[in-house]
């Protein structure tokens, strides 16, 4: 029998139990994880290897260093994981990988490394695309939570608001038309010489600041649930300069902390919309942004008044980890879509094909 053969009886067999413990590997931009959820909700281990300093000495992610990072730091991680959870590879059921979208070159070191596993251990594999990822961070912070609901997924790389109609399955709501909220938060960042990663700094700093002092834009798009930084986030930079340039000074903490509203009362607005129109009862956040500070409070505080459900994870499951991709692959697992050992890495991957 080939291996694919034995993997699909085996995963035939964990879908008739419902249960499964499943060892996921995350390695699609700057954070190379390993963790071991079972049954797709109850964390056993949790590693997570952060590549933040090196990259910041660059001012952003050098994707030749991520990818030989990732490289060194997998074999060592999965030693950290079963050391941590007490277990073995034989009480693993089944190995996850993200396949995209992110940086190639990432995103293979993983793909690799996790068919290899599969392949020896006679395991079933699954491939899990990141932003599911993201999304499924919600149901390991809150088991009470299942879909429908509809959630904003907003990350360095993506700002999207879907409606999880069932496990695996969204319909798209909206999404940005330009940059990604967090692409956005890092770049005003860098022009207020805030380090990279500038998102969490900058929402920091914002806490004890006037968010009133400075007035930005705020965008129009196309359509009604979308998003679209590239304007404001060239206007905030623009006028940076022009005031430097007239020798006024910039108060840096007033200055992120009026974007950081802008940015916010964006994302809010539009998902409560997307809320009201769609009917929904609960809303949920995820994505690296969805630990700002501000955006937490005002979505629990909007979504309240709405008589919404509101969940979100804690900020150390919104940013990259692998329980949220091993939390996705455990109802696609359950689905019995499990993957070839042609699974490739797919930068440019979508949440929904169409
Ligand atoms: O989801 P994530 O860890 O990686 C991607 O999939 O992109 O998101 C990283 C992004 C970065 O742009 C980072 O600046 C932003 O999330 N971010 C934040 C905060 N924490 C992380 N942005 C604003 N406020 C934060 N507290
Ligand atoms: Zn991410």
């Amino acid at each position: 029998m080939s291996y694919y053969e034995s993997a699909l009886r085996k995963a035939q067999a964990l879908c008739q139990k419902g249960h499964a413990r499943i060892l996921a590997v995350e390695s699609s931009c700057d954070e190379t994880a390993i963790a071991i959820v079972e049954d797709g909700r109850r964390v056993l281990a949790n590693e997570i290897a952060s590549q933040v300093d090196t990259h910041a000495l660059y001012g952003g992610v050098v994707p030749e260093i991520a990818s030989r990072m990732h490289v060194e730091a997998l074999d060592p991680l999965l030693d950290r994981a079963l050391d941590k959870s007490g277990l073995t590879l034989k009480d693993i059921d089944a190995v996850a990988v993200t396949f995209g979208p992110g940086l190639v070159g990432a995103l293979l070191t993983g793909v690799s490394w996790g068919k290899a596993l599969a392949y020896a251990m006679g395991a079933p594999l699954i491939g899990v695309n990141h932003i599911e990822g993201h999304v499924s961070a919600n149901f390991v912070a809150h088991p009470e939570l299942e879909p429908p609901f509809v959630c904003l997924v907003a990350s360095g790389g993506h700002s999207h608001i879907v409606r999880v109609d069932r496990y695996g399955e969204y319909t798209m709501i909206g999404k940005t038309v330009d940059d990604a909220a967090g692409e956005a938060f890092d770049k005003v960042a860098r022009v207020l010489n805030i380090p990279y990663p500038g998102g969490p700094l900058l929402d920091k700093m914002s806490e004890e600041a006037d968010e009133n002092a400075y007035k930005f834009p705020r965008a129009h798009t196309p359509g009604k649930y979308d998003f679209s930084f590239s304007g404001l986030k060239t206007a905030v930079i623009n006028q940076a300069h022009t005031l430097r340039q007239k020798g006024e000074e910039i108060r840096s903490a007033d200055w992120a902390a009026s974007f950081r509203k802008a940015v916010v009362d964006a994302l809010v607005d539009k998902t409560m919309l997307a809320c009201r129109d769609t009917g929904a009862k609960t809303v949920a956040l995820a994505g690296g942004v969805a630990s700002n500070r501000k955006l937490r409070r005002e979505i629990q505080r909007r979504g309240g008044e709405a008589g919404l459900r509101v969940f979100m994870p804690p900020a150390s499951l919104c940013t990259d980890n692998a329980v949220m991709i091993a939390s996705a692959a455990f109802y696609r697992l359950m689905k019995g879509e499990i993957a070839e050992l042609t699974l490739n890495a797919q930068p440019s991957v979508r949440l929904i094909e169409n």
